[in-house]
């Protein structure tokens, strides 16, 4: 079976020591050429999609074209809902056939966030549908969800205890100094929190903002805990640089599907990238 949840996915990873990446995708196109470079390289892969692009499409539409490309796949594919914030829309994801999701309540208290996650995670279950939570807040912006630097915040291990216990969730984000989006200052990672937490969660963990981190700094987190990483800003440039270049060496071109081979092949150059990174075994 190809078309999995997460936990097929990352409970191998975090017993075997390297890291499943997560790619944004936009559409058709982005799906396709993330799924194919896993293909290539004989490694699981997780597509998520954000709430925005789901919501351009449509939850049916966007599956409809989603699914094949799991099902068909050669490896295990899981599609994951990224950043949810809203409890009934996740659910409707559910329904929609994502094999997991990602309610965020990190903005909320932490009774409220553990109230709403739990709630998900028992709907997902009779569904058999994984799901990941988070603590603290991280900076930069992830579709409509905006964190300024000066409101940062780590998780805190006595909340992530908490959390954990509570929220039987399948997969932790907790807030550890990275962003989203591109970095523009000194990247400071509390490497000692993501160890610490590592060491008592139920589940593997997930490192959001994967852009932008040099492969040192990857290294270190696969090698303290990161099963799931999380990579969408350099989605987004492959994707519109692969465009732009091709039309700028292409002035007189029309012809979409050469544009699109074109693209695809830039975009599957970056995911390979990654996946052959996080990929490598102790
Ligand atoms: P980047 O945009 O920094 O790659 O972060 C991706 C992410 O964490 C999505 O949830």
């Amino acid at each position: 079976m190809s078309y999995v949840n997460m936990e097929a996915i990352l409970g191998d990873a975090r017993k075997n020591h390297y890291a499943v990446g997560a790619f944004n995708i936009v559409n058709y196109l982005t799906a396709k050429a993330a799924v194919e470079a896993a293909e290539e390289l004989g490694q699981p892969i997780i597509i998520q999609t954000s709430v925005k692009t789901v919501k351009a499409f449509g939850i049916k539409e966007m599956m409809s074209f989603l699914k094949p490309i799991a099902e068909n796949a050669t490896v295990n594919v899981a599609i994951h809902l990224d950043h949810s914030t809203d409890v009934e829309f996740t659910k409707a994801c559910i329904d929609g056939g994502w094999s997991s999701v990602m309610y965020d309540g990190s903005q909320l208290t932490l009774e409220e966030n553990i109230k709403n996650t739990k709630e998900i995670v028992t709907y997902a279950k009779n569904k058999k549908v994984t799901v990941e939570g988070e603590l603290g807040a991280i900076v930069g912006v992830e579709d409509d969800i905006v964190v300024i630097a000066g409101n940062s915040a780590h998780a805190r291990p006595e909340d992530c205890h908490i959390f954990l216990k509570e929220t039987g969730i399948d997969a932790f984000a907790p807030a550890v100094g990275t962003a989203h989006g591109v970095y523009t200052g000194e990247i400071n990672i509390d490497y000692d929190l993501f160890d610490e937490i590592n060491q008592f969660s139920s589940c593997p963990l997930v490192l959001h903002g994967g852009t932008g981190l040099t492969d040192e700094m990857f290294h270190k987190l696969i090698a303290l805990g990161a099963s799931k990483v999380n990579i969408s800003t350099a989605i987004k440039i492959a994707y519109c640089q692969g465009m732009v270049t091709y039309t700028k060496m292409n002035p007189d071109q029309n012809d979409p599907l050469k544009l699109d081979a074109f693209t695809k092949e830039g975009l599957k150059k970056v995911v390979k990238q990654h996946i052959q990174f996080f990929s490598l075994r102790d």
